[in-house]
């Protein structure tokens, strides 16, 4: 069954310089206890993606067209009051910063109590409880002690792990993670993405973890969309994806990152040039410009995306896995 399903989802938020149109007819869908990551360079629309998804972009400075349906729901409609009562039960997110998730004076415990209480049937005592159980289930040692705690008292890979127990306690049905792990060390940021797996095995819980980083992508999702310049550029399994990149953007992005293999002892190759700006991208392949492929077609016709197989799907007229000529 689907979980999340995003339909032709278009967000535009109009400026005084002109519109910038930071998510252009994105599709993709999402079942229960799944993991998809979204990768894409800065300014490529992942963030927009997810806030809009959980129902966080405010119409009025955005213009937003298209549909979101979460477990069946469809949220864009929805009262200010209906995504509130949304947010925490159904749908939850962990930023990069987990700072701005928590109170810095209330204790952890207490904060997590409280976002357990969202459901009314639980009392007092029991959310209390709940909370220290949920910090033990992120990894916090000595939990009930660290439970008095304030954020302030943490480090960053705690503070972490407090904000996906608060995201967790209410029993969503999807999370969101946008960057959850750029802020730490490379050794909390494997902890934190193990935890995000067990979260899914074990409580169902479907994901979208927002990275620009596609290494992390590779090793903790089942799914991978690639963006670029707001569009989807090439999508599905992450295995296939990552075996056969077809769009020479993931090309590109691929052979951007540093292989530890000593079998392929091939130098990280960056990928010239700069993301489109997005008041004015170029017409056809918003790729073209920085493309090592890029035709006369590839600058005035823009690609649909096309099946490889079994949900591989790409947008480029031309492609391949080499992403220099
Ligand atoms: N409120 C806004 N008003 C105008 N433009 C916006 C607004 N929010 C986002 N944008 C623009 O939309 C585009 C996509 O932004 P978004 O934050 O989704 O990028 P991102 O892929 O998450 O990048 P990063 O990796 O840096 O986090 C950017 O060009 C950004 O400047
Ligand atoms: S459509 Fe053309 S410009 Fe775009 S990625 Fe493919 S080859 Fe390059
Ligand atoms: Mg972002």
């Amino acid at each position: 069954m689907t979980l999340l399903s995003i339909r032709d989802l278009v967000v535009e938020f109009p400026t005084p310089a002109g519109v910038v149109r930071a998510v252009d007819h994105v599709s993709l869908e999402l079942g229960f206890g799944e993991r998809l990551g979204v990768v894409g360079e800065s300014g490529s629309g992942k963030s927009v993606l997810a806030r809009t998804a959980m129902g966080l972009t405010r119409k009025g400075p955005a213009r937003i067209s298209g549909e979101v349906v979460i477990d069946g729901r469809s949220i864009l409609g929805l009262s200010e009051r209906g995504r509130r009562a949304l947010w925490g039960r159904e749908v939850a997110m962990v930023f990069q910063d987990p700072l701005s998730a928590l109170h810095p004076i209330t204790p952890i415990g207490a904060q997590i109590a409280e976002a357990v209480r969202r459901d009314p049937s639980v009392k007092k005592e029991q959310a209390a409880k709940r909370a220290v159980e949920l910090l033990e289930i992120v990894g916090i040692p000595q939990a009930a002690r660290r439970a008095k705690s304030r954020a302030h008292e943490l480090s960053g890979g705690m503070r972490q792990r407090v904000a996906i127990a608060m995201a967790v306690a209410g029993r969503p049905k999807l999370l969101f993670a946008d960057e959850p792990t750029t802020a730490l060390d490379v050794t909390v940021q494997a902890r934190i993405l193990d935890l995000f797996d067990e979260l899914c095995r074990e409580f169902g819980i479907g994901i979208v973890m927002v990275s620009h980083d596609l290494g992390v992508v590779g090793r903790h999702t089942d799914h991978v969309a690639v963006m670029y310049a707001g569009r989807i550029a090439e999508r599905g399994p992450v295995k296939a994806v990552f075996a056969r990149p077809s769009m020479r953007y993931t090309s590109a992005l691929m052979a951007a990152i540093p292989s530890h293999r000593a079998e392929r002892q091939t130098l990280p190759k960056p990928i010239p040039g700069s993301p489109p700006n997005l008041l004015a991208p170029p017409p056809g392949c918003r790729f073209a410009p920085r493309c090592a492929f890029a035709t006369d077609r590839c600058g005035t016709e823009q690609p649909t995306l096309t099946e490889l197989s079994g949900g591989h799907e790409y947008a480029c007229w031309h492609p391949g896995q080499e992403a220099v000529r």
